[in-house]
Order: C-alpha cells, then sequence, then structure tokens
C-alpha cells in the first residue's frame, strides 16, 4: 500500500522521503517516481531499530528542511492462534507493529515542534496506519490486534497533547487489503478490496482532516455494531472465524 500511496502522492507535487529495509526496492521506486518528475530521497534501514528510525528522520531534515506529513506504515499481522504461538513471536509481532511506530514518534515529535507552522498554525501532520483488528480482539489474530490497540492509544495520547502545539496526529483503519502478503494468508478477508482501493482510501483519509479513517466502510461498521452487541452473542459470532 506504500508503494501505491507514494505514486498518488508523486502526482500531485510532494517531495517523498521513502524508507524500508530493502534498498534495491527503494531505488525501483524512486526510479518511476522521478519519471513522474518527483523528486525523492531513498533511505534504508529497519523501522524496528530506534536508531535507524532517529538516523531517518535527521537526515530527511537535512536533505528538504522540513517534514510535513509522516506515515508510519510498517506492519504485519499474519496468522497467530494463541495455543501455537510462542513468547517469542508475539514479541516480535509487538516490535513490529508498536515499537516500529514507537521509534520513530519521540525524533519525529522533536523535529516537527521546532519547525515553523503554516497559516493554520500547523508545524507537521504524524499519520500511523493502524487497522480495523486494533478495535476488537479477533480470533487468530491476538498479538497483533494487542499491538494495534496499543499503537492506536498511543496516538490518542499524542494527539491530546500535542495538538495545542501545532502537531497533528491521523490514525488509519484499513480492514483486509489484497497485498501480496496478505494474499498468501490462509484466513479468511472479508469485504477485501484491492492494494490499489487502499492506497486511494488512505490518501482520502490523509486529506480528511479526520483524527480516525476507518475502511472500508461495510467492515467499518460490522465492528461498530460488534462492540455494542453484548458480549454473549459477540464471542460466538467472533468464534465462526476461527
Ligand atoms: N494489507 C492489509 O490487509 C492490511 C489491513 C489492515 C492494516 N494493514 C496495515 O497496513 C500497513 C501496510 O500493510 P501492507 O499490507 O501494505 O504491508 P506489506 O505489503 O507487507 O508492505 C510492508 C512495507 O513495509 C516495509 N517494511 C516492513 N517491515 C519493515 C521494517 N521493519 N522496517 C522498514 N520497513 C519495513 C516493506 O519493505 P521492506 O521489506 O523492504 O522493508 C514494505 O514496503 C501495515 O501497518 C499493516 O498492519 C494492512
Amino acid at each position: 500500500m506504500g508503494r501505491q500511496l507514494a505514486h498518488l502522492l508523486a502526482q500531485h507535487n510532494n517531495r517523498l522521503i521513502l524508507f524500508a529495509r530493502r534498498q534495491q526496492e527503494l531505488t525501483a521506486l524512486a526510479e518511476q517516481l522521478r519519471a513522474q518528475h518527483c523528486e525523492v530521497l531513498t533511505i534504508a534501514g529497519d523501522a524496528c531499530n530506534e536508531q535507524d528510525a532517529a538516523q531517518a528522520i535527521a537526515t530527511g531534515i537535512a536533505h528538504f528542511g522540513r517534514i510535513d506529513l509522516a506515515l508510519l506504515n510498517v506492519g504485519a499481522g499474519p496468522e497467530q492462534r494463541m495455543a501455537e504461538t510462542p513468547v517469542a513471536d508475539i514479541r516480535q509481532c509487538l516490535t513490529l507493529n508498536y515499537l516500529s511506530l514507537v521509534n520513530f514518534l519521540p525524533p519525529l515529535i522533536t523535529a516537527m515542534r521546532h519547525q515553523p507552522a503554516d497559516e493554520c498554525g500547523l508545524r507537521g501532520t504524524i499519520a500511523h496506519t493502524n487497522s480495523l483488528a486494533g478495535l476488537i480482539g479477533l480470533p487468530m489474530q491476538g498479538p497483533y490486534c494487542a499491538a494495534k490497540a496499543a499503537a492506536r492509544l498511543l496516538m490518542d495520547s499524542c494527539r491530546v497533547e500535542l495538538e495545542p502545539q501545532g502537531l497533528k496526529f491521523i490514525s488509519l483503519y484499513p480492514g483486509f487489503v489484497q497485498t501480496e502478503r496478505v494474499n498468501q494468508y490462509a484466513m479468511p478477508a472479508p469485504f477485501a478490496i484491492s492494494e490499489t482501493r487502499g492506497a486511494e482510501l488512505m490518501l482520502k483519509g490523509l486529506l480528511s482532516g479526520r483524527d480516525d479513517y476507518r475502511f472500508p466502510g461495510p467492515l467499518s461498521w460490522l465492528i461498530r455494531l460488534a462492540h455494542i452487541l453484548p458480549t454473549f452473542i459477540r464471542k460466538p459470532l467472533l468464534r465462526r472465524l476461527l
């Protein structure tokens, strides 16, 4: 989705910093974006590594002078049944889906607080790709749900604390998106949307001005409904996903 979104952002005269682990993939994407006359900086690094995250922010600021929007998009939620998942795998899931966000937040907040504000008083926006799974405890996805829920609450706290200082925090909540990775999972993926549609809706969320942007609509409403159902109805319904 990040790759698709980069293509959309490139069409709107943005300058982009691309961060991921594989330099070869970054270089290939950067070449495509530069052909669209987009200025691109690539930085290879691991979001789960605190130093790599801090270095990426410093390099980006040194190159472009400021970062207006940071989309923290790293994460994955493979099938993990609690009876069969070792502690190490749960920790790894937490690192990928929660600590990868944590590693970027303090350096980004520090950098953005020192940037001049625009005419609306905004110094910078930090967006995070959460998941509808971060709103409810799903079977087979416990560690992922828990990590994304932690990320949701951290973003909520940041919003309360730092909006008065000109920082905006946006949480995007996709449902199932048919990326190459997700297509390999055996889990059911109701209301799945294409990768292109996923990126379009992420962009819509970033432009919406909303704190939280959930999509697609039908799955988002089902999760809202699940929250208001009494537990004795909700639990057997969720068990049917097993
Ligand atoms: N697809 C879905 O159905 C779905 C649904 C809800 C939420 N989401 C969330 O949406 C986000 C994107 O998902 P996706 O399906 O587009 O993922 P994806 O297809 O697996 O792509 C992940 C991207 O992140 C990079 N990446 C992965 N681990 C990294 C790390 N440790 N450090 C730096 N970069 C890393 C990968 O590049 P490298 O391998 O080169 O590092 C790749 O470019 C995730 O947060 C996911 O939880 C996805």
